[in-house]
């Protein structure tokens, strides 16, 4: 059977983060973060789920990190927990929290395993929440004075860094749907929290380079692709209007330096508050653009949705059904946001930062996964990686999520994305037939034609 070859030195991974797999909620000195505060409130989670224990990986790193190294993991992205290593966010550190990240990054090494780190994946200090949180200009200092906190510890070891994961669901599911923490329900601020996250992003990028660090620095978007749901004038409207406030609103300032115009008109005096020099201090030259890929979404006009008047469905591709969380399985959409980024932003070194399915999983007595859905999910979509290394994209790395089944945010611990099934009874750690044909594709560095 042919086999389609990845570049040499193409790195294959797997990602997690903090939240969703450390458990250890109020261990050792670690402050409260507004995922705690979010779970800990009923009705927000699913069943009541919360991440007290997650898959209790602060106090199994060292075998989890020996899985990953069974598996052949070359590279493993992860988040650190802010209030972990700062209780309230600033001020006093907590040195057991840094500690454990300190631990992981030399355990990743000592296996030959690229530690990629996030720094935001969602688990704010509820102290600095208390304080305004992201739609406070201050927000900004906050995080730069933690990211150096942490630059300065890990910057000799880790090679690849991401300010913040998926800006565009830290504000609008965040901020303006209220569905995920902190559960605020305002547009305003979320626009405005978008900006204070890119501001955020630029400074901390710009610190990274003044102090000299090792690693490279890029930023972490969700980016799907849309298909206008018809060829009316609305309805591509419509499409532009999705496209911009999911894609364009970041890549535009980070790539150009300047926020999308027709967005800008639509959404008025939603608009945030910029000062002067503000968009050259996101427009920051970086070193890698991760893309995390899951949807492909259909778009209408829809007179009584929202501010943007926007209907999407998920879409499959043909012959695709969808996955346990309801959402399409669209592997092409994915060679489209690469062919987008190459053509409309300079082709920047890419990662796939995340793409990976929840799938009905059934362990059999032995905690054994037969899950051949996930492998045909993850084949058709490394597949779909190559035809945009074919066409041109200047991509240089896969992560799959997750590593771990784990907690996925207000599902609970309903949805299975692991490569790794987790029984969260016993804590017992078991690859999945996923995980297998992973481990071999990593080997070969390809998938069957
Ligand atoms: C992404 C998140 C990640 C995980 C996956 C399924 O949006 O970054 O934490 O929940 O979705």
């Amino acid at each position: 059977m042919d086999t389609r070859q990845f570049p040499e030195g193409f790195l294959w991974g797997a990602a997690t983060s903090a939240y969703q797999i450390e458990g250890a909620w109020n261990d050792d000195g670690k402050g409260e973060s507004i995922w705690d505060r979010f779970a800990h409130r009923p009705y927000n989670i699913l069943n009541g789920d919360t991440g007290d224990m997650a898959c209790d990986h602060y106090h199994r790193m060292p075998q989890d990190v020996a899985l990953m190294k069974e598996l052949g993991l070359q590279t493993y992205r992860f988040s650190i927990s802010w209030p972990r290593v700062l209780p309230q966010g600033r001020g006093a550190i907590n040195g057991q929290g840094l500690d454990f990240y300190d631990r992981l990054v030399d355990n990743l090494l000592a296996d030959d395993i690229i530690p990629n780190a996030t720094l935001n994946h969602w688990d704010y200090p509820q102290a600095l929440q208390d304080a305004g949180g992201w739609s406070n200009r201050d927000s900004v200092d906050w995080f730069t004075d933690y990211a150096c906190v942490i630059f300065d510890r890990l910057g000799d070891r880790v090679a690849l860094w991401c300010p913040h994961n998926e800006p565009w669901v830290i504000a609008f599911v965040g901020y303006a749907w209220g569905s995920l923490a902190p559960g605020i329900c305002d547009y305003s601020q979320a626009y405005q929290t978008v900006h204070h996250l890119l501001l955020s992003h630029g400074k901390t990028v710009q610190l990274f380079r003044h102090g000299g660090y090792k690693g490279q620095i890029g930023a972490v978007l969700n980016l799907g692709h849309f298909i206008p749901a018809s060829e009316s004038e609305a309805d591509r409207d419509a499409c532009q209007r999705a496209y911009e406030e999911n894609v364009a609103l970041f890549l535009d300032p980070l790539f150009k330096g300047c926020y999308p115009e027709m967005l800008f008109d639509w959404i008025g005096s939603h608009a945030p508050r910029v000062e002067a020099g503000d968009m050259a201090l996101i427009n920051q030259p970086i070193d890698f653009l991760g893309v995390n890929y899951y949807h492909t979404n259909t778009v209408s006009y829809s007179l009584l949705d929202g501010l943007l008047k926007v209907d999407s469905a998920p879409v499959s591709a043909p012959g695709w059904g969808q996955t346990e969380m309801g959402w399409g399985i669209n592997p092409p959409g994915l060679t489209s946001v690469l062919l987008n980024i190459k053509d409309n932003y300079d082709n920047p070194t890419m990662y796939v930062t995340e793409n990976g399915c929840a799938l009905e999983d059934a362990p059999d007595e032995n905690g054994f996964v037969t899950d051949w859905g996930r492998v045909n999910f993850l084949r058709a979509h490394f597949r779909a990686a190559h035809d945009a290394l074919q066409a041109g994209a200047n991509l240089h790395g896969y992560y799959v999520w997750s590593l771990l089944d784990n907690f996925e945010w207000s599902m609970g611990y309903r949805p299975r994305f692991g490569l790794v099934n987790v029984d969260y009874e016993t804590g017992t750690r078991t690859p999945k037939q996923s995980a297998r044909w992973y481990s071999e594709v990593i080997a070969r560095n390809g998938v069957n034609e």
